[in-house]
């Protein structure tokens, strides 16, 4: 079984303007399953609907007559350079859309030099993804069922270029994905996440008190002596994904963990947590501010980033609507949605009265009085 790839727009129309404009196209250009996989979230999406309802809650304020001449939206993170606070989350099986798959997004990240961070789950080899771009770079790593195989992934990430481990730690298993199965998508025999060692064949054998979820799926979950593991067994910084629980957090902070990005994996794990952009002052609060905090989850417009670093974050990453723009239209598809979203951070930069990021703060939202 495989999905068909459809061919891609090379000039882009005047009414993509924004990036619900590429979700709005998408499905002309990939089969409906692939795109449910994309699109839908855990259960019955709360917590998808909710990462989109929390940005749209806050109100900004505008101030006006500042100065921009010295303007920009320079940061950095882990001693690195980057030239604007928007990052490509891991996507992974990229090649469901486009036959270059994260090469494409690569030379995406390249051309308006964003950050990106390649999934382990990537359809093509991360040597060739890492040799794509020049911006910054991090490996997405998810624990494999033995730790040589976890070990060498991580050493082939440093061997290619790739500058920080982001470790997910919200998906030890899939949590309840029914819009998915009720679309019948299933990964084709063609996507392979070939990277990965392939999967042991012998499953864990289960006695009929045991449970399939906890003596069964459960047992190849990685635990905190794994991070524990990670930690001395590279130089690599690491941040984890997927935390949303201060106490989690102060565990990994005691363990030497670098960073971390306030995640819910966009809604597709535990249905009803809380939005990301709920979660992350608290957060914020117990990390202090000299760890990097970076956030995801509904990210669509520069006001959505620019409230997300009202709030604490120094960063965001960007998921679903890059791989709507890869399938829309390749490469510039994906340059140019990571465009509209730098353009709109500055634009409401501009009309809120900040000249650089670090201007950005909580006084910038409007909270009506009680
Ligand atoms: C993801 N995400 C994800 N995260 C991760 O750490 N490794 C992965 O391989 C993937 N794969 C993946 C596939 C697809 C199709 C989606 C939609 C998401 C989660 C991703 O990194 C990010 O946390 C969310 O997508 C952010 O939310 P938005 O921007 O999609 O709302
Ligand atoms: C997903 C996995 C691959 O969200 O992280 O589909």
């Amino acid at each position: 079984m495989s999905y068909p790839i459809y061919e891609k727009l090379t000039q882009l129309p005047n009414d993509i303007v924004a990036l619900e404009d590429y979700q709005r196209l998408a499905p002309d250009f990939i089969p409906e399953p692939v795109y449910t996989y994309i699109r839908s979230g855990g259960a019955d999406e709360h917590t998808l609907r909710r990462n989109s309802d929390a940005f749209n809650a806050l109100s900004l304020y505008n101030r006006v007559l500042v100065d921009f001449d010295q303007a920009n939206t320079h940061t950095q993170l882990l001693g690195e350079c980057f030239r604007h606070p928007i990052l490509l989350a891991p996507v992974a099986h990229q090649g469901l859309v486009h036959t270059d798959a994260e090469l494409a997004t690569a030379q995406a990240a390249d051309a308006l030099e964003a950050g990106l961070i390649c999934s382990t789950l990537a359809s093509k080899p991360m040597e060739q993804i890492a040799a794509n771009t020049t911006a910054p770079k991090w490996f997405q790593l998810y624990f494999q069922a033995s730790r040589q195989h976890t070990k060498t992934l991580v050493e082939r990430a440093a061997a290619s270029g790739y500058t920080a481990l982001v470790v997910t730690v919200d998906v030890p298993i899939n949590g309840l994905r029914n819009p998915i199965q009720r679309s019948g998508f299933q990964l084709p025999d063609n996507i392979q996440a070939i990277n990965t060692a392939s999967k042991s064949q012998s499953p864990v054998e289960l006695n009929p008190e045991q449970s399939i979820i906890f003596q069964g799926l459960m047992s190849e979950a990685p635990t905190w002596r794994d991070i524990e593991w990670l930690r001395q067994n590279t130089q690599l910084p690491i941040i984890l994904k997927g935390i949303s629980h201060p106490k989690d957090a102060q565990r990994a902070l005691s363990l030497g963990i670098d960073g971390f990005v306030v995640s819910n994996h966009g809604g597709r794990s535990l249905d009803t947590l809380p939005a990301t952009i709920d979660m992350l002052p608290a957060i914020r609060q117990i990390v202090g501010d000299t760890i990097p905090v970076l956030l995801d989850g509904g990210v669509r417009r520069g006001t959505d980033i620019f409230k997300a670093l009202a709030l604490g974050a120094d960063a965001v990453l960007i998921g679903r609507p890059q791989i709507y723009a890869l399938a829309v239209a390749g490469a510039l598809g994906v340059a140019h949605m990571l465009k509209l979203l730098r353009d709109e951070l500055e634009v409401t930069m501009a009309l809120c009265g900040c000249p650089t990021l670090k201007d950005i703060n909580p006084d910038c939202l409007f909270k009506p009085k009680a």
